[in-house]
C-alpha cells in the first residue's frame, strides 16, 4: 500500500520510513523540516515539504494513500511546559487537520504516534493500557487529546480504523540513520555527548523520587523494534477498529543505572552534576507489555546495550550529525 508519513524526518519517522520501504510499501513523507533532517529521508520517498497543520498540503500529500502513519509533532516533555499553547496547537492542530484529510479524500487507515506520558504518575506497578490516563505535562495533554479526537472519528465513520501507539522512551538507531535534535534534551544522547567529549558533562534531574536510587526509572525500546510494532498494527487493522497498545519492553532502568551503561559500553567516564528536578516528569514509566506480546506479537530483539552502542557508533561515524 501507499502510506503517508507524516514527520518522516524525524528520528522516529524516518525509521518507520526505512521500515516500510523494505517491506514494500510506497511511501509518500510530509514533514515541514522544522525539526527533521533532510538527510535522513530515504531516497526511495515521495517527499513533500510542509506543514501538517496546513490543510491544503496534508489533502495534496495523502493523494492515492491507503494509510497514514502520524509522528509530526513537538515532543519535548519540558519544552511543552513552556510553552503549552504551541504543543497544543502542533499536536492537536495537526491531528484535527490530518483526520480531516483523511476523511476527505477517504483514506481509512491510521497509526498514531502517542505516549507513555499521556498516562501521568502511575505509582510502581507496570502500566496497562486500560490504566487511566492523567497527563502532567502539556505534551501528554496535547496528545490524550488527540487520542480522543482519533477515537471519536472511529466511533463516527465505520470505514476508519486506528492503532494508537503509546511510546516509552525510544531510543537507538539502525540502518544508518541517526537521532539528531538541536538542541538535544534526550537522556541517552545527551550522555553520549558528554561520553564523546562534544559536551562538558551531563545533569542528572532529580535524586530525590520515591524510586529505588531516586532517580526517575524509564523503559527503554529500541526504535527498530518500535517501527516493527508500527508494521503490525498497521496489517492488524480492520474497519470500524480501534487498537490501544503500549510499546516498550517492560523493564525499567533508573537514570543512574543508564549513566553506568553509558560508562560501560562507550568506555568513558565524564562528570555528572546532580541538578533539581525536571518539570513534569514522573517518578516511573514502565509499560506491561502483555497487550502488545499477545495481540502483534512483538519481541523486542534489542536492549539497552545495543541502544546506547547503535548510536554511539552513529555519531562515531558521523561527528556533526546529519550536517556531517
Ligand atoms: N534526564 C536527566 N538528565 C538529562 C536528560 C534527562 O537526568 O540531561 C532524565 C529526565 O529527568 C528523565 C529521564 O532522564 O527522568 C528521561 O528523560 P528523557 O528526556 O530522555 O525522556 P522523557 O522521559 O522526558 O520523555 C521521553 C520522550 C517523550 C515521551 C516519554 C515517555 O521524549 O516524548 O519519553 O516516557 F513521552
Amino acid at each position: 500500500m501507499r502510506v503517508l508519513v507524516t514527520g518522516g524526518a524525524g528520528y522516529i519517522g524516518s525509521h518507520a520510513v526505512r521500515a516500510l520501504l523494505d517491506a514494500g510499501h510506497a511511501v509518500t513523507v510530509l514533514d515541514d523540516l522544522s525539526t527533521g533532517h533532510r538527510g535522513a529521508i530515504d531516497a526511495r520517498a515521495t517527499f513533500v515539504q510542509g506543514s501538517v497543520l496546513d490543510g491544503a498540503v496534508v489533502r495534496s500529500a495523502l493523494e492515492a494513500c491507503d494509510a497514514a502513519l502520524h509522528f509530526a509533532a513537538r515532543s519535548v516533555v519540558a519544552d511543552s511546559a513552556v510553552d503549552p499553547v504551541g504543543y497544543w496547537t502542533t499536536n492537536c492542530g495537526g491531528t484535527l487537520s490530518l483526520l480531516a484529510a483523511m476523511r476527505e479524500r477517504g483514506v481509512t487507515r491510521l497509526v498514531f504516534s502517542s505516549t507513555a506520558a499521556t498516562y501521568g504518575v502511575r505509582g510502581e506497578r507496570p502500566i496497562r493500557e486500560d490504566d487511566p490516563q492523567e497527563p502532567i505535562n502539556p505534551y501528554g495533554a496535547s496528545k490524550l487529546a488527540s487520542e480522543r479526537a482519533i477515537g471519536d472519528l472511529v466511533a463516527a465513520w465505520p470505514a476508519f480504523s486506528c492503532a494508537i501507539l503509546r511510546y516509552f522512551n525510544v531510543a537507538g538507531c539502525a540502518w544508518g540513520l541517526g537521532e539528531d535534535h538541536r538542541p538535544e534534551s534526550h537522556l541517552i544522547p545527551i550522555l553520549l555527548q558528554a561520553a564523546s567529549g562534544r559536551r562538558a558533562g551531563a545533569s542528572l534531574f532529580g535524586t530525590d523520587y520515591p524510586t529505588p536510587d531516586g532517580t526517575c526509572v524509564r523503559d527503554y525500546v529500541h526504535v527498530a523494534d518500535l517501527v516493527s510494532a508500527h508494521l503490525a498494527a498497521l496489517d492488524a487493522l480492520s474497519p470500524g477498529q480501534a487498537l490501544r497498545f503500549n510499546i516498550g519492553v517492560g523493564r525499567g532502568f533508573s537514570v543512574r543505572e543508564v549513566i553506568d551503561a553509558v560508562m560501560r559500553v562507550t568506555g568513558r567516564t565524564f562528570p555528572v552534576t546532580v541538578a533539581p528536578r525536571r518539570a513534569g516528569d514522573p517518578p516511573s514509566l514502565v509499560t506491561d507489555p502483555e497487550q502488545i506480546r499477545s495481540r502483534l506479537g512483538f519481541a523486542p530483539a534489542h536492549g539497552l546495550d545495543d541502544m546506547i552502542r547503535s548510536q554511539w557508533e552513529w555519531w562515531a561515524a558521523h561527528p556533526s550529525g546529519y550536517l556531517t
